[in-house]
């Protein structure tokens, strides 16, 4: 097969907040397929980086009291630990904010404006007299136009669904600074998507086949072939300061490139960055017959699939057009979809932190994973039952009891291999199907061959049973138990270069236990020798615990694997509570909604030590919340009682189920916590200022 030459990309996460569950599943995809790819001799770059620009990061940075580039640095400081916790392969990893990204963004903006792609025309935008910037639809609440429904965003009305611009809003208000905005106009830069040619291109490079699965495909094509309301506008590429990003250049007055430009060409920076570390050089490595690849998630098809490629396209080489975009969708958690800002349910912080092995959860996410743009959930019972029913009783368990005999009774040596099935069909040839299935990204597909596969040799195994051929003691019987165990020895060796891409720790514990260097898929065409010495059996992976599982759901619990950094945190919390704490805005105040509810009822939760489950009452709603104060309340004091509810805290997907709020307590470093309640008259519902 001759060998490719792959530049792999995962979509670049925000640079305003930590990774979640969502980023890792697309990670822990990517990297089983680079790896796979690797392991078939191919020559793979894959980078990523971090998404630094934008009006959100801005905002926050300034919440915080940082600049947007400190923002930047401390969630890029945090990545590594997330990257390597999980076994993500990563060649590089960089930032949007970098010299590569300013000179390749702007590159690309000349060369499309010099391709006639770029126009100017003035628009009229809301604009925040107090903030002194316009605002974007996100940042605008008012009436609902249609419905009247109060404290709707500007693009769309919660209440009736109705769509609309936020000039229709009635009483606008910016959620910046709480001023009305007014309306003002600028000149704005257009990418021509809605040019004739631009959109032949785009049909053309969409209809490829290969390139992109078919429910991309027709979802993009919805998009380019829109007519009316709905046809495909010009892409607004320009944005006025103050704004975090790069500068349109040539220009005398300061303006920015929208985030969305420069982020997917920050993909090239990384690479640029890679290749000047590497001494390579960038404009080849990005030539034919270099395939570009990029893995993104469902809710950012518009952006890859038109936006992207358009660009590339009528930029001109060295630019090329992507290969391949391949899109999955979201993890949910026992049914929930989780927020993209903010993972619920599962912190892969946490999991890290509890010392949970992070092959179990490669493993059973690519158990889940297929080509499909389908969400994958996950179910902490069937996350368990996978585990250790298949890695650990299964795969691992093949190596651990066969070698037991060939220590025991044949000196560590291994014999060729003999025929698995009493028909003489010999090994299980899947090599092939299991290679495409890998090629294909059916990981799930792949996983259900090789676990036949291994149900195969413990059967074999126990069929054989060859501590009764050892028992026997014949020369005979004990050449065939050291065939029997041999032939399971080489069978795991087999399995171990399938599971290799998913599992990388767990192949170098097999590697050194089988004592033939590193396996890649070329290893299938022979086997060990005759006579080779394997090591002694040395446990390659644990089982899953469902306390470990509790753990990692249970929030009012303190992880105990990392206790001494824990502690320190604590301490430092302890101190820091002790502080006020940074002065925040009236405005900032204002985002809670604190209300008044009675707790309805209250209830112990099993196999929950410290939370309590109340029933509050809202006055025109009732609410779930579930609240660590068991150890200071019995359920039947709370009944009755006025507590403060956050009621805006976004839903939180707790082991036990959906908590829909928080209810205030007070705690100090002693014993005891202190449920904050209104005095008596307040009414469930009136809102705590
Ligand atoms: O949706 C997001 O999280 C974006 N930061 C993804 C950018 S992908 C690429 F274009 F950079
Ligand atoms: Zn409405």
């Amino acid at each position: 097969m001759p060998r490719r030459r792959l530049f792999v990309t995962t979509a670049l996460p925000y640079a305003n907040g930590s990774f979640h569950i969502g980023h890792i599943m697309e990670y822990i995809q990517a990297d089983i397929w680079v790896r796979f790819q690797r392991l078939q001799g191919h020559e793979v770059h894959f980078v990523g980086a971090d998404d630094a620009h934008g009006a959100p990061i801005m905002l926050k940075a300034e919440a915080e009291g940082l600049t947007p580039r400190e923002l930047v640095a401390r969630i890029a400081a945090e990545r590594p630990r997330y990257l390597q916790g999980f076994h993500i392969s990563f060649d590089n990893w960089h930032s949007t904010d970098s010299p590569e990204n300013v000179e390749l963004s702007q590159d690309i903006y000349r060369r499309l404006r010099a391709a006639g792609l770029i126009t100017t025309r003035r628009i009229e935008q809301f604009y925040d007299p107090v903030k002194g910037m316009f605002l974007a639809d996100r940042y605008i609440k008012g009436e609902c136009p249609k419905c009247g429904a109060r404290e709707q965003y500007g693009d769309a009305c919660e209440n009736c669904s109705s769509v609309y611009s936020a000039t229709e809003l009635r009483n606008p208000y910016s959620t910046l600074s709480g001023a009305a905005p007014v309306l003002r106009s600028s000149e704005h830069h257009f990418f021509r998507l809605s040019d004739p040619e631009c959109k032949r291109f785009l049909k053309q490079w969409l209809e490829q086949p290969g390139r992109l699965q078919p429910q991309v495909v027709n979802k993009a094509k919805e998009w380019l072939e829109g007519s009316g309301d709905r046809a495909l506008a010009d892409w607004d590429i320009s944005r006025d300061p103050p704004y975090f990003g790069i500068r349109i250049p040539d220009l005398a007055e300061e303006k920015y490139l929208y985030v969305w430009l420069d982020a997917p060409i920050g993909y090239l920076a990384s690479l640029k960055n890679y290749c000047a570390r590497k001494g390579l050089d960038f404009e080849r490595l990005l030539a034919d017959p270099t395939e570009q690849i990029h893995f993104i998630g469902k809710d950012i098809i518009y952006f890859h699939t038109l936006f992207w490629p358009a660009m590339l396209k009528f930029a001109g080489a060295p630019y090329r057009v992507p290969d391949q975009v391949f899109v999955h969708g979201f993890i949910t958690v026992s049914g929930d979809k989780m927020s993209k800002s903010r993972g619920t349910g599962i912190s892969p912080l946490r999991y890290l932190e509890l010392g949970m092995n992070p092959e179990w959860l490669r493993y059973y996410i690519a158990a889940k994973l297929n080509a499909n743009v389908e969400d994958l959930d996950f179910n902490p019972a069937d996350f368990i039952a996978r585990v250790n029913a298949d890695l650990v009783g299964k795969y691992v368990n093949i190596a651990s009891r066969a070698a037991r005999f060939v220590h025991q009774y044949f000196g560590g040596r291994l014999t060729g291999r003999i025929s698995l099935a009493a028909d003489g069909t010999g090994t299980l040839d899947i090599a092939q199907s299991v290679r495409a299935d890998f090629e294909a990204r059916e990981f799930g597909q792949a996983i259900r061959k090789v676990m036949h596969y291994a149900d195969l040799v413990n059967k074999f195994f126990d069929s054989a049973a060859p501590w009764d051929l050892v028992k026997a003691g014949t020369p005979a019987s004990l050449k065939l138990a050291h065939q029997v165990c041999s032939t399971c020895i080489h069978s795991f060796r087999d399995l171990t270069v399938y599971l290799k891409p998913i599992l990388p720790e767990l192949a170098r514990g097999a590697e050194a236990f089988l004592g033939d260097g590193p396996l890649s898929w070329e290893s299938l065409r022979h086997e060990l020798p005759e006579g080779a010495a394997i090591a002694r059996y040395q446990h390659l992976m644990t089982r899953v615990g469902e306390k470990q599982l509790d753990l990692l759901f249970d929030v009012s619990s303190v992880p105990q694997a990392a206790a001494p950094q824990r502690h320190a945190e604590r301490q430092q919390h302890a101190a820091k509570e002790h502080a006020v704490g940074e002065s925040i805005s009236i405005d900032d105040f204002n985002r809670l909604d604190l209300r008044v509810a009675r707790i309805a009822r209250a209830e112990r939760v099993e196999g929950a030590d410290k939370l309590l489950k109340l029933t509050l009452d809202l006055g025109d709603a009732t609410r779930t919340v579930f609240a660590g104060i068991k150890s200071s309340y019995a359920p039947e004091q709370l009944e009755g009682r006025l507590a403060v509810v956050v009621a805006n805290l976004e839903p939180r997907k707790m082991k036990f189920g959906v908590s829909e709020g928080m209810v205030l307590a007070a705690s100090g470093e002693g014993a005891g916590i202190f449920l904050v309640s209104a005095d008596a008259g307040a009414q469930p519902g009136m809102r705590v200022k």
